[in-house]
């Protein structure tokens, strides 16, 4: 199959494409997502091919207004309602108890609940309304790998394996929609992302945090947490102490291999670095590093042949608690240790 890219002035031809059963990647604040109609079984089940997921992992599904939630969920809290009203469109993924048999169970992974999210980004909106229905939408890569925040990303993932990318540049933020589980009595963030801990207790009270490191033996409240992810080829260390970057450019200049190092302009630009060091700027501060993650880890994936890729930790508070989540999981938990 020939893999399509549509331009932001082409969303009915994209819509057109859902609306056959197709799937089609779109753009949204966060990262790209791979969509496809949310009440077409045979689509959503196709979305878990193309990625290779496993299919106990639940899909987002995305709306262009409430009116459409509320057809699927059971009648919403006021403290949904409000967190609706503050934070949608916008990255913001909610999960709710569904009515009985509302939406089939390759979209929930046989869950009582799903997620629901309306993206901010308006092509995408102006997709969701032209096709007439909700999308289902995970991150457009393959299952495991960074997630997309250029069309480009996609297309390197899923050429040939879907019908089309609706290209709208580079995303916003980066990294994923914070998720936030409303079915339980305490509101709970199942995955921490550019909508803050501080921001959500601002509108509905105490919020609990529950995004530890789940182990594969465990069952996780949210599916997609056991799952090791955002991985390059190579093994991801995190240098907690800017000062590290140093030792570890003077580690790397005794070995043949080729190093990539991850940080920002001011902590780049104090280090002098030999022929196989490889730097990548995450810009000035955490949120140009949140931005710029997964195109960096993609960036020595696919341009570069580094074994090791020692990448900034920030304080995980903010957006600083999403980003570094991220870089845990690329990481595998390794931390850089400036002594060996
Ligand atoms: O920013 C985003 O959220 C992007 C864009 C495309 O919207 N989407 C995204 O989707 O990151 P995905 O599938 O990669 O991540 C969705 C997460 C997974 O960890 C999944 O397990 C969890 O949400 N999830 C989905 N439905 C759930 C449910 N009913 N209960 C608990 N967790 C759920
Ligand atoms: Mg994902």
């Amino acid at each position: 199959m020939d893999t399509i890219i549509y331009q932001s002035n082409e969303v009915p031809a994209a819509a057109a494409q859902i609306r056959a059963g197709q799937l089609v990647a779109f753009p949204t604040e966060t990262v790209y997502g791979l969509g496809a109609d949310a009440t077409n079984d045979r689509a959503v089940s196709h979305v878990y091919e193309a990625k290779g997921r496993p299919s106990d992992n639940p899909l987002i599904v995305h709306v262009a207004d409430v009116e459409t939630v509320e057809k699927f969920a059971t009648p919403l809290s006021d403290s949904v309602k409000a967190l609706m009203k503050h934070f949608w469109p916008g990255p913001l993924t909610i999960i709710l108890p569904l009515k009985p048999g509302a939406l089939s169970k390759t979209v929930t992974g046989g869950l009582t609940t799903a997620a629901f999210r309306m993206p901010d980004n308006q092509k995408t909106l102006e997709l969701i309304r032209t096709a007439g229905v909700p999308l289902v939408g995970p991150s457009a890569n393959t299952s495991g790998k960074p997630s997309p925040t250029l069309a480009q990303h996609v297309y390197h993932d899923l050429k040939g394996k879907i019908a089309g990318i609706l290209d709208d540049g580079p995303t916003r933020f980066g990294v994923e929609s914070t998720v936030i589980d409303m079915s339980v009595a305490m509101p709970t963030i199942l995955r921490p992302g550019a909508v803050t801990v501080e921001a959500l207790e601002a509108v509905i009270g105490p919020v609990k945090a529950d995004h530890h490191h789940v182990s594969k033996d465990e069952t996780p409240k949210a599916p997609g947490m056991k799952y090791k992810h955002y991985a390059p080829r190579a093994q991801v260390e995190i240098v907690d102490d800017p000062a590290d970057f140093a030792a570890g450019v003077n580690q790397a200049s005794a070995q043949a291999d080729t190093v990539g190092l991850m940080a920002t302009d001011e902590v780049l630009s104090q280090l002098s670095l030999p022929a196989n060091v490889e730097a990548f700027s995450l810009g000035t501060d955490i949120a140009s590093a949140s931005h710029l993650l997964f195109a960096g880890l993609r960036h020595f994936d696919l341009e570069s042949n580094v074994s090791l890729i020692l990448a900034q930790g920030f304080e995980p508070r903010g957006l600083g608690a999403a980003y570094m989540n991220r870089l845990d999981k690329s990481a595998g938990g390794m931390h850089f240790n400036s002594e060996q």
